[in-house]
């Protein structure tokens, strides 16, 4: 008999119809009843899969008493209730390595289209006005300074890319590292040294909020902040307030506190470039994370170790 699945996170056909073949697959996301899928199959569920922004409730996993693994597709796993998967002894897996080069380009991308001023430049092209006036001058990028919040696989890959470009890069993050970096153990601090502050650290509790309006304003006019991490790191209402004031000179944002909506005022500023969390969407790139969720599954039920647990659970 296949493994009962819950499926609480839309996914794409590369990864549900692999699924749908080796499993069976209950779609709690797109279920108009879900008390009733609840109280039918949750008795019954051994492994759950969800995205990296999916916020798994405990009151759920308390309807599935037979739950033994979370498969999260994506790396970030601030949504599930780790301390509770600890207690019940479930394994909670997630698609680490195969997402880092296409994260930190996109971290590389805002760094250069809010540096150089490339969208702006874009839509002045586009709405003709190069053919009245010469284009604007931006800021050489050679040289400035690079801070990043979280020195992990992501943050690695974006120094090693910003460092090529010749731009110095500092870092901060729990603990010093041994790399050829500068460690600044205060947020404020690193905030006041750089010309970009990058945040690249794991989302959830413990980094909530943290890129603080004290921090905005220490990035201060000579600073961009660019977010490829989680929108839930950085005060939202803060910093649509430091852009709006000039406390700081602009952002390049891939994430949002509650995406898909964006804070209304960011949309009529043109130092702010805005994703929509398209850090990992490459066609190869989600394909390889739909493997290794789907390979974590197919290992715990075959009997092997997982591939790609979690740190805490490690
Ligand atoms: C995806 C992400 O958008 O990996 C993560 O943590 O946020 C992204 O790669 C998401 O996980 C897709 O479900």
């Amino acid at each position: 008999m296949s493994p009962d699945i819950l499926v609480i996170a839309p996914l794409p056909p590369f990864l549900y119809e692999p699924l749908k073949a080796d499993y069976r697959c209950h779609d709690y996301y797109q279920s108009s009843h879900k008390p009733g899928l609840l109280a039918a199959e949750g008795a019954r569920i051994r492994g759950l899969v969800q995205g990296g922004g999916t916020v798994t409730p405990t009151t759920l996993l308390d309807a599935l008493p037979k739950l033994e693994i979370i498969s999260v597709f994506g790396v970030g796993y601030d949504g599930v209730p780790v301390d509770y998967c600890r207690r019940r002894g479930i394994k909670v897996t997630h698609t680490p390595d195969v997402l880092t080069d296409d994260v930190a380009d996109v971290a590389l991308a805002l760094i250069l289209m809010t540096g150089r001023g490339f969208v702006r430049l874009n839509r002045f092209v586009q709405a003709r006005e190069w053919e009245k006036h010469g284009p604007e001058l931006t800021t050489k990028l050679g040289g400035r300074k690079v801070g990043i919040l979280g020195l992990g696989r992501i943050g690695k890959a974006i120094a090693q890319r910003v460092a090529a470009m010749g731009m110095k890069v500092s870092y901060t993050g729990r603990t010093r590292q041994d790399v050829a970096y500068e460690y600044v153990p205060d947020l404020k601090r690193l905030a006041t040294a750089v010309d970009f502050l990058v945040v690249a650290c794991p989302g959830g509790e413990a980094t909530r909020n943290i890129v603080n309006a004290e921090v905005l304003a220490a990035l201060g006019k000579k600073g961009t902040l660019v977010n490829i991490a989680r929108g839930s790191i950085v005060d939202e209402p803060a910093l649509v307030g430091a852009l709006a004031s000039g406390t700081i000179k602009g952002a390049g944002l891939d994430v949002f506190a509650d995406e898909p909506h964006i804070p209304e005022q960011l949309f009529a500023m043109d130092n702010v470039v805005l994703l929509p969390h398209v850090g990992s969407a490459t066609r190869e790139t989600r394909q390889a994370m739909g493997d290794l969720c789907k390979a974590n599954l197919d290992a715990w039920f075959a009997g092997r170790d997982v591939l790609t647990l979690i740190p805490e659970l490690t």
